[in-house]
């Protein structure tokens, strides 16, 4: 039983398709970020070590440039981040609705751990911030007279303690959070493991969750090249104040870590359709990857001559076929996620089939209040109608389970009726009121069903 159960009704087949694309969407924006923040928090995690290691005060500039440009502002970040995760949390949860699978309330799970991430990561780049301040302060102090008091002193070294903790513990959550949002889904796109892992350790033994995983990593570290190579020299002319030396940094680390992702991607696009099982597949499956794949080499090419040539003015490309990569292969996931919750949404719309009926039926019955079936029965209908045996008309048992609970149906025959039958005579309208004749529909509905 899933959490969500209680919370989301199933949905019918028109609302489906809807939530195919809301889904899409979803994951559009929401991997893409997710992938820039995991990439980038490492990295600047590491530039941030080894700046404070070696002193270098380029590395730490790089690892605060890092930080700020790749997770965005604090409210856009949760715009891009936040929402889409609870999204696809809700999409889930509609199209699992009932199944016995763990995906739904592992991927609450992951989703709280992501909005943890984020509260800690903008922490991380905000101590940076802090940490500048405090060094323009210092800057201004002559060391000659000036005299930094202790109690600033023990201030700096927690904002500079804090600084470090921030960013292993934002990094680390946000590394779990992922593998647990890319485990659930993983699951949810084969319906043979569903009842197999039901537990977190079920995650973590299962081969083709690590290989989805690190495909996602191969993905993240791709972007997270791509993202410094765009957001740094790019958008909105990139950024200014940039001395040759750090320019040069920025470009070999950037290509590199771009390169290395992209050229990790094939493999992982091999094995994941290696290793699907056969009910999830079809040739759209095929088709999604091969483009995926093409852009995978559209963009080797590129970074090749940026590194090359240093044609800088690629970058901006790079990027948005890096997001092309990202659309195909999260249309041939969804496509995956489809075929394997097919058998699962028939019953699902049964459910919701059903739902319906019991919601039109409860309309109804609270529009009827007043009316007594039951004497309309003996005043205008008993003449030629018993249940069970046949007067001038048909008895109620034989007729009314052909309409199969549909109240609005049956009501309309009672309200207007129609020749059926060539071994009766057409029955005469009765002239009831549209509401008397509701009220005797779904009487007669509840007492066949009850026979
Ligand atoms: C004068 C006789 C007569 C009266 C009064 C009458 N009916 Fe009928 N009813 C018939 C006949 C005859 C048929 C068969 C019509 C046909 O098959 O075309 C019929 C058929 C039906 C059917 C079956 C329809 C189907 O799809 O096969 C229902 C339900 C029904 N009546 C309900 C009622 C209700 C409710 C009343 C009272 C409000 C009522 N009838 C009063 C003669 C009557």
């Amino acid at each position: 039983m899933n959490f969500f159960d209680q919370l989301v009704i199933p949905p019918s087949p028109s609302h489906v398709a809807l939530l195919n694309v809301i889904q899409i969407l979803a994951f559009l924006i929401f991997l893409p970020f997710t992938g820039m923040l995991a990439g980038g928090s490492l990295l600047s995690i590491y530039f941030n070590y080894l700046g404070k290691k070696t002193k270098n005060e380029l590395y730490i500039r790089f690892s605060k440039d890092i930080i700020d440009k790749l997770s965005i502002s604090r409210n856009a970040g949760y715009a891009v981040g936040m929402l889409p995760v609870m999204t696809i949390l809700f999409v889930y949860a509609q199209f699992l609705y009932g199944a016995k699978v763990i995906s739904v309330n592992m991927l609450l799970l992951s989703a709280l751990l992501f909005i943890a991430s984020y509260i800690i990561l903008y922490n991380y780049k905000n101590t940076f911030h802090l940490e500048k301040i405090l060094n323009s302060f210092k800057s201004l102090l002559n060391p000659d007279i000036a005299k930094i008091p202790a109690g600033a002193k023990e201030y700096e070294r927690k904002i500079i303690e804090s600084n470090s903790r921030y960013g292993h513990m934002g990094t680390f959550v946000l590394y779990v959070a992922t593998f647990l949002f890319i485990g659930s889904t993983t699951i949810a796109s084969d319906s043979q493991s569903w009842s197999q892992v039901n537990n977190i350790l079920g995650l973590l033994v299962s081969g083709r969750i690590w290989l989805n995983y690190l495909y996602f990593l191969s993905t993240s570290f791709a972007i997270t090249g791509g993202a410094i190579l765009f957001f740094f020299f790019a958008w909105q002319g990139g950024i200014n104040d940039l001395t040759e030396e750090y320019r040069n940094l920025i470009k070999k680390y950037s290509v590199s870590l771009a390169l290395t992702g992209t050229l990790l991607q094939p493999i992982f696009l091999f094995t994941n359709i290696i290793f699907l099982p056969r009910e999830s597949m079809s040739s759209y499956v095929y088709i999604y990857s091969g483009l995926a794949l093409l852009c995978v080499l559209i963009v080797c090419n590129l970074l090749y001559v940026i590194f090359k040539d240093s044609k800088i003015n690629y970058s901006g490309a790079v990027f948005f076929i890096m997001l092309l990569t990202f659309s195909f292969t999260i249309v041939k996931d969804q496509l995956i996620f489809g075929n394997a919750v097919k058998d699962h949404l028939k019953t699902v719309f049964a459910k919701s089939d059903e739902l319906e009926k019991e919601t039109i039926a409860l309309v109804t019955a609270s529009g009827t209040k007043g009316i007594n079936p039951e004497e309309i029965f003996n005043a205008k209908c008993s003449a030629c109608h018993r249940f069970d045996v046949k007067l001038v008309g048909p008895p109620y048992q034989q007729t009314v389970p052909k309409y199969n609970g549909d109240v609005n149906k049956l009501s309309e025959f009672i309200y207007n009726p129609v020749k059926v039958n060539a071994d009766y005579p057409p029955m005469p309208n009765q002239g009831l009121k549209k509401k008397e004749a509701d009220a005797m529909a779904q009487w007669l509905i509840t007492k066949i069903g009850k026979k």
